[in-house]
């Protein structure tokens, strides 16, 4: 399963897969790794592996249309079978999504349709739920509410801040992630 992964930040789930892959305990070809914010480490992690990477930033773009478009044109070049947002922060366009539908996978760490958006983290934690958690599941127009694929529970702690109950849930997503596209490469 040849796959093109999205990201905005620090990259660490996108390390999990490329260590699977790596460790020969995922089927998985990671063609390229593209992201809207030039420098970030998960840019760096897949260039350290060796992984070709690509950097659309909306900056560089009249409007959102336009950057939607070149996002899209960058990341058919490398013809993915899947592409995975591993902590991609922008909203993608209805037609981002078309082009993509049912092979787009993205993982946001609370239980959806609980908490959806970019602060699902902070917003499980200030409606004062016990239990919290991580989905993985397939994008579709709306935000977060694609079908699910797989889902994990995380307890809250007491005097959990937003970062260690978002570290936690990290442990979880990387695990989960990487279970789950090892499913999806089974069953292409
Ligand atoms: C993940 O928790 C992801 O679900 C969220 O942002 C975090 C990204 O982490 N949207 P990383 O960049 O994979 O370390």
């Amino acid at each position: 399963m040849r796959i093109v992964v999205l990201v905005s930040g620090p990259g660490t789930n996108l390390q999990a897969v490329i260590d699977a892959v790596q460790a020969g305990e995922l089927d998985v070809d990671i063609a390229a790794v593209g992201s809207d914010v030039p420098g970030c480490l998960g840019l760096k992690r897949a260039a350290d592996a060796g992984i070709a990477t690509f950097t659309v930033p909306p900056a560089d773009y009249a409007d959102r249309p336009e950057w939607n478009r070149a996002l899209q044109a960058a990341v058919l070049e490398h013809r993915p079978g899947v592409v995975l947002l591993a902590g991609f922060m922008r909203i993608l366009d209805a037609e981002f999504d078309a082009a993509f539908e049912g092979r787009m996978v993205n993982t946001h760490p609370a239980l959806l349709p609980s908490f959806p958006g970019a602060h699902g983290v902070r917003d499980a934690l200030r409606h004062g739920v016990k239990v919290t958690g991580v989905t993985v599941h397939l994008v579709d127009s709306g935000v977060d509410t694609g079908p699910i694929l797989a889902q994990a529970a995380v307890p809250v702690l007491e005097g959990d801040t937003e970062e260690e109950l978002h570290e936690r849930i990290k442990v979880e997503e990387r695990k989960l992630l990487v279970e789950t596209l090892r499913g999806l490469s089974a069953s292409r």
